[in-house]
């Protein structure tokens, strides 16, 4: 027997999320140039649609990490696919489907601190705060998510699904 999916964010319902992201984060940085950094794959349909309805002259950045959870709780992550650009000087907002123990997050955001970025924010589509392992705080959080298992809008399980136009639990 396959898995399950149950909806749990309607197109709807993720439009108006993305919607309310992109107006903050227009009036946020109003006159400024921003570079997106998107976090592949997942965060590839939120990306596209939150950079079409922010409003203001963006370039776009995509980066790859991989993380080995392991044995260890700690983790570790390694980038598969870096910035093309530099990104010194620049305000950067780091573009996630999810953040979940906050280890790769933590990861990037001190990889682009490190490039002398002038400003890096985050904005993230889905948060599983409650699951957080180390202190990272996204700046623009769409939907606070609790712990399950969630695949569609980019957001895969073993590749799949990715492609769903809505958000869903899955179920074994
Ligand atoms: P950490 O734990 O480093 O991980 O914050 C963030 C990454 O974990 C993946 N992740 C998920 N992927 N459904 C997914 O498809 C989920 O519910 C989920 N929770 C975490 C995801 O790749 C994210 O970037
Ligand atoms: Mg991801």
């Amino acid at each position: 027997m396959g898995a399950e999916l149950r909806l749990v964010y309607s197109p709807g319902q993720i439009a108006a999320s993305v919607g309310t992201l992109a107006r903050r984060i227009g009036q946020d940085y109003a006159g400024e140039e921003v570079v997106l950094v998107v976090v592949l794959k997942g965060a590839l349909f939120f990306a596209a649609d939150l950079a079409r309805q922010i409003g203001l002259p963006l370039s776009m950045e995509f980066v790859k990490l991989k993380s080995y959870s392991g044995t260890s709780s700690t983790g570790t992550v390694v980038i598969t696919k870096d910035l093309d650009g530099p990104i010194a000087g620049k305000h950067v907002l780091v573009v996630e489907d999810i953040v979940d123990t906050g280890l790769t997050l933590q990861f990037l955001l001190a990889h682009l601190n490190d490039q002398g970025a002038r400003s890096v924010k985050v904005c993230t589509l889905l948060d599983k705060s409650g699951r957080r392992q180390v202190e990272v705080a996204p700046d623009y959080v769409g939907i606070s998510c609790e712990n399950r298992f969630l695949v569609g809008y980019g957001l895969d399980f073993d590749e799949r699904y990715r492609e769903l136009p809505a958000i869903y639990e899955l179920i074994p």
